[in-house]
């Protein structure tokens, strides 16, 4: 495989040095990570958090992917009384599916909501975190109970969830309600994750990931991407002072997440192959020189995307949903907001599971083909689509979220470019705009409406994972001289005719 790097970054120190993590760690690092583990999804084994003076794990022996389990303790002030309910408040979940009581319930979204109801007041000069300001770390003992001391945020989160539906839209909204109109639902919502810090809901994961790799004392992060890994990665990894490596595939990144990986000075690394080559490359690369892995096979960076799941349930009041419906390439979010709901529910933060249709590409359809096949096979295939943040042939969180759709009663659905173009055009025109993978959601939503699987009267949420200005160009006429005219009143009223 030939390697062209862009290399506009001189190489901070890469190294020796860049190779070593943490061989001994403090005692607060022990303490905070000692209810965290390691479970294999595929054979069940299990793993200490960390591997003090091992190189990080990021696959079970056998091969498998890993999940982080972690024994939820509330804030000790929350904790009212000791009475016989005192360790289900304390250790909500357990992994099954009625473990949570509602009394841990209240306390929990009492928690949130408290947090949530802080205005963020930015101090001028000072190193105190906001971690409340967070849409992620908001819910910190959901998502890693790390020393805050290690934590990198933006803050990131916070981002709109907008009612397009035809019934709850609103006044004000007329334009939103040409989403739902489309869609053929009364009561949609889309939450807008590309109003992230870096455009898109990778920032999430990205935030927990970063975080560990501080814990861990990495001094060089990589990742393979589509272009929104990549540029979230970097920004966090320049706010850490870490090195950021990422893996492109050639010629199908669009020009906003490229431009953004080089601005924020990550080592950049094209491959002329595609994005199932430069995650083969970038896992040889992370084992071989003992750089951070940060592709969503890293089980922490999932556990930061479940806020999105989380700040959905919250700006609901709670009230969870009949679906979400996302875009699904490597199939990380998929797992990330599934297990959100999983964990909310275990909790008593929520009463019922919501659904989950993930959408995939028809040129990238492998996880679409399993699921026909009653998830009988693990299917792979050459992907390829305009939507080019989900042209992902062999996803690597397939069996995580295979047991995500099989938990929560969900369906895998595929749509074709010209379905995906179309629902952009749609949500750009009501002033929302989105990047094409986004797309697919609202496209997969009116394909469900249609066949009667999602009723018009569910309420029903969908993710938009990326900004509009991501990729500016797909979608979009390019020519525009036809819209040059004359400065004067008469040319302009000749276009309005
Ligand atoms: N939407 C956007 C805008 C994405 O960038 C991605 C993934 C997805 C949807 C699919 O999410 O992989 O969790 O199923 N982008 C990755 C990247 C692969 O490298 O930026 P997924």
């Amino acid at each position: 495989m030939a390697i062209n790097s862009t290399g506009l970054q001189p190489d901070r120190g890469a190294g020796e040095e860049q190779n070593s993590l943490q061989t001994s760690l403090s005692p607060d690092v022990v303490e905070a990570l000692s209810s965290t583990r390691l479970h294999c999804v595929e054979c069940s084994t299990i793993y200490p958090a960390i591997e003090v003076g091992q190189p990080p794990r990021y696959r079970c022996d056998c091969g498998g992917v890993l999940d982080v389990e972690t024994d939820f303790q509330l804030p000790k002030q929350y904790i009212r009384a000791k009475d016989e309910h005192v360790d289900d408040m304390l250790y909500g979940f357990t992994g099954d599916l009625d473990s949570g009581t509602p009394s841990a319930g209240a306390l929990w979204r009492q928690v949130f909501d408290e947090r949530a109801s802080n205005p963020p007041i930015w101090p001028i000069s000072t190193d105190k975190l906001m971690l409340d300001a967070s849409g992620v770390w908001r819910y910190r003992e959901l998502i890693l109970p790390a020393p805050e001391r290690f934590i990198v945020s933006r803050p990131e989160g916070n981002t709109g969830l907008y009612p397009v539906g035809i019934e709850n839209c609103g006044a004000g909204r007329a334009g939103h309600r040409q989403i739902g109109a489309y869609a053929g639902l009364e009561r949609f919502f889309l939450k807008h994750e590309g109003e992230n810090p870096s455009g898109s809901f990778k920032d999430r994961g990205m935030t927990a990931g970063v975080t560990m790799a501080n814990v861990l004392g990495a001094k060089a992060v990589a990742c393979a991407s589509t272009g929104n890994t990549s540029a979230s990665l970097a920004s966090y990894a320049a706010q850490a002072g870490l090195q950021a490596l990422v893996f492109l595939p050639a010629g199908n990144v669009a020009g906003g997440k490229l431009a953004q990986s080089l601005a924020y000075g990550a080592k950049t690394v094209q491959i002329d192959g595609d994005f199932d080559d430069a995650m083969r490359l970038v896992e040889q690369v992370c084992d071989e020189l003992g750089i951070y892995l940060l592709n969503s096979l890293n089980p922490f960076r999932v556990e930061g995307q479940k806020a999105i799941g989380f700040e959905i349930l919250q700006q609901l009041d709670w009230q969870a949903p009949d679906w979400l419906v996302l875009p699904a390439g490597n199939l990380g979010n998929t797992s990330a907001i599934g297990k959100a709901f999983r964990q909310a529910y275990n909790l008593s933060l929520i009463s019922h599971m919501p659904r989950i249709a993930a959408i995939q590409a028809a040129g990238a359809n492998p996880f679409y083909r399993s699921y026909k096949q009653g998830f009988a096979q693990r299917e792979s295939v050459q992907a390829d689509t305009v939507a080019t943040a989900i042209r992902i042939g062999n996803p690597v969180s397939f069996t995580r979220a295979r047991r995500v759709i099989e938990e929560c009663d969900g369906i895998v659905e595929q749509v074709t470019d010209e379905e995906i173009l179309a629902a952009k055009a749609v949500i750009d025109r009501a002033g929302i705009g989105c990047e094409p993978a986004s797309a697919a959601t609202l496209a997969g939503v009116r394909k469900l409406v249609a066949q009667g699987v999602i009723k018009h009267d569910e309420q029903v949420v969908g993710v938009l994972t990326g900004n509009l200005l991501k990729d500016s160009k797909t979608g979009i006429p390019q020519n525009l001289d036809g819209r040059t005219v004359k400065a004067t009143i008469d040319a302009v009223r000749r276009i309005l005719q």
